[in-house]
This record gives structure tokens, sequence and C-alpha cells, in this order.
């Protein structure tokens, strides 16, 4: 697939880790503090990709869960969707010269232009939703909703619930320190559980894995109306 960057990021976002300076930090953070082989497996396993399969991965980063679709499954389609220029540069370099194979979309998804006759299949989105404010999580759910095939499934990885006290003061004193508390409250509170419910049919928690940065909670559904 071409690549077809489209800048168009008059809008805020939070960067990687919270300040644009830790952004080169990203990977190797993730890495230590956050099981990140572990939930990345998981979410390769559970999206079971099959050549034609269409993915988006909305707010991409660096690439890395692209990188292992990819190598999961190099006959799949996909669209990295991000709005930091910074992240989407490191995640092109970590491709190198397979970088063209993916389609970056440098912005939001809702600018997001799909290829003619281009329509996902699966949408993925890992480590995002905690950081938008409440309104953006929902448009970003109900975008996803919209832009799925029917029967499509999406796949979200995120901190969602923290129901324990110790999770809640292990991300209270990582994420929450780096990413502020006001976006990231209601997710700590499960306010993306109930969307993700009224969104999507048959929403399941396939795994709840807990990190010294909090819980990491991956819930999948699919696109409503279709029987799976
Ligand atoms: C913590 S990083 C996670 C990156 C990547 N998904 C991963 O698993 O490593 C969050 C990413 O979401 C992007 N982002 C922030 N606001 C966004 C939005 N409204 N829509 C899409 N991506 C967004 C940020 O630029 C950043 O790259």
């Amino acid at each position: 697939m071409n690549n077809a960057a489209a800048p168009e990021n008059r809008r805020d976002f939070t960067p990687l880790l919270g300040k644009s300076f830790l952004t080169p930090l990203y990977d190797r953070a993730i890495g230590i503090f956050t099981r990140e082989n572990l939930w990345r497996q998981k979410i390769v396993e559970h999206l079971h990709l099959a050549p034609g399969d269409r993915v988006i991965d909305v707010g991409s980063g660096t690439g890395t869960l692209l990188k292992a679709l990819m190598t999961d499954c190099p006959e799949a389609g996909l669209i990295g969707v991000e709005p930091d220029p910074a992240a989407l540069a490191i995640a092109r370099r970590k491709f190198g010269a397979g970088a063209d194979l993916i389609k970056w979309h440098n912005g939001f998804l809702g600018n997001l232009e799909l290829p003619k006759g281009w329509r996902p299949n699966k949408i993925v989105s890992s480590l995002v939703l905690h950081q938008v404010p409440l309104r953006e999580k929902q448009a970003i759910l109900e975008t996803i909703e919209t832009l799925l095939v029917p029967g499509g499934t999406v796949l979200i990885a995120d901190y969602m619930k923290q129901d324990s006290h110790l999770m809640r003061a292990l991300f209270r004193a990582t994420v929450q320190s780096l990413d502020g508390v006001s976006d990231t409250q209601p997710s700590a509170d499960g306010e993306v559980e109930k969307l993700f419910a009224e969104i999507f049919s048959e929403p399941r928690l396939l795994d709840r894995i807990p990190t010294v940065t909090g819980a990491i909670s991956l819930w999948r559904g699919y696109k409503k109306g279709i029987a799976q």
C-alpha cells in the first residue's frame, strides 16, 4: 500500500509519554514498565489476522504494534493513524524499507481518507484512549464503529478501570503523573468500558494485565447490528 501521509495537526494531542522531550524514551519505557510483550502478543493472537484483512491502528505511535501485526500476517493491509509527527518518524524508521507497505495517516481518525474501495474489517488501538478527553474517547469509539465493515472487530488495549487500591495507586504514581489527571481519571473510573458496551455489540473483556503502571485491559467488540 502506498504511503499517503496527510498532515493536519491543528488539534491538540498528548505526546507519547505526556511531554514531547520524553518521546525518544517511549519504546524503552513501555518495554520496561508495562509488560509490553505480553499484551501486544495477546492483541496479535486475538486479532487472528488473515490475508486480505484490512486493519487500522488508531494512535499507532512508534509503530511497535503495526510491526507485530505485519510480522504475524504480511498479507494484511495496514493503516497507522497518528497525529504526532515525531512518533510517526520513529515508526517509519522502525520499518526501514518496509515503511511504504503501510499507509501512514499523520492526523486523527476523523480526518482519515480511506483508499478507494478499502474499508477496515479490524480496528485496533493501544494505550491511546486513556490520554484523550472523555468526549474524544467517545468520538474515537463511535468513529471506529462507523468505519468498520458489517461484522467488523474492534480490539482496545488500554489503562481502563483500575479496580484495586494497588492498581489505582500505581496508575496515579506513573501514568497520571505524566499524562495528568483530567483525561486519565475517567478511564481509571471505568468510563471507557461503559462507552464500549454502548457502542459495540458483544463487548468482552479478554484480559486484564496488572503492571507496575496500573492494569491494562484488553476488550473486544463488534460493529453493531450483525450477529457473529
Ligand atoms: C501512549 S501512546 C501509544 C502509542 C501506541 N499505540 C502504542 O501502543 O505504543 C498514545 C498515542 O496516541 C496518540 N494520540 C493522542 N491523541 C490521539 C487522538 N485523538 N487520536 C489518535 N491518536 C492520538 C499520541 O500521539 C500517541 O502516539
